[in-house]
């Protein structure tokens, strides 16, 4: 016999905490610049097949700020998203520095930023890497802007560099 489906099945629920600021204005000082560069990062996409332009700055821990956009190919599935695209920037201008944060903008948007798949499995291998959590700091609709502490939070269940240790 069999035991009965309500005798080993468990519900559970997974939260997501986060903090949602009514404009740019109200974020702290940090997340404020972090946000603005990230606006100005906008510049550096090239996006001429979606339109669709997105800026991401990070923060290194020396206070060093870089920037990138997505950078789209006529080879669509080559598209990097713009997260990605700062990561690596900044990996080169400060090998051995740790990501503290990032933040994310686009236009034209008036829907929340949100890092796609990939770019949170990035964001959480960085995080892991570096043994630090990763502010991530997103432009949602109308003014408002999320933070949240870490791309862990961003991303349950994840599949990491400790998977592989078996
Ligand atoms: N994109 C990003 O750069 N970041 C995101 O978080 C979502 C999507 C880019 C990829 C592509 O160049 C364009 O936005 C449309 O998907």
């Amino acid at each position: 016999m069999y035991p009965s489906a309500n005798q080993i099945m468990q519900e559970k629920t997974l939260t997501i905490s986060f903090l949602v600021y009514p404009s740019l204005e109200d974020l702290p000082p940090k997340d404020r610049d972090l946000a603005r560069r990230a606006q100005d990062s906008q510049d550096y996409s090239y996006a001429p097949y979606s339109n669709f332009r997105v800026g991401a700055a990070v923060r290194l821990d020396d206070g060093t700020i870089a920037g990138n956009g997505n950078q789209e190919n006529a080879a669509y599935s080559m598209c990097l998203c713009a997260e990605r695209a700062v990561l690596a920037t900044a990996k080169s201008i400060a090998p051995n520095m740790k990501v503290k944060a990032i933040a994310v903008t686009a236009s034209p948007s008036s829907q929340l930023v949100s890092p796609c798949g990939a770019c949170r499995q990035a964001l959480y291998e960085t995080e892991v890497v570096q043994n630090h959590p990763i502010r991530i700091i997103l432009q949602g609709s109308e003014d408002q802007w999320l933070v949240f502490e870490s791309a862990r939070s961003l991303i349950p269940f994840p599949f990491g560099p400790e998977n592989l240790k078996g």
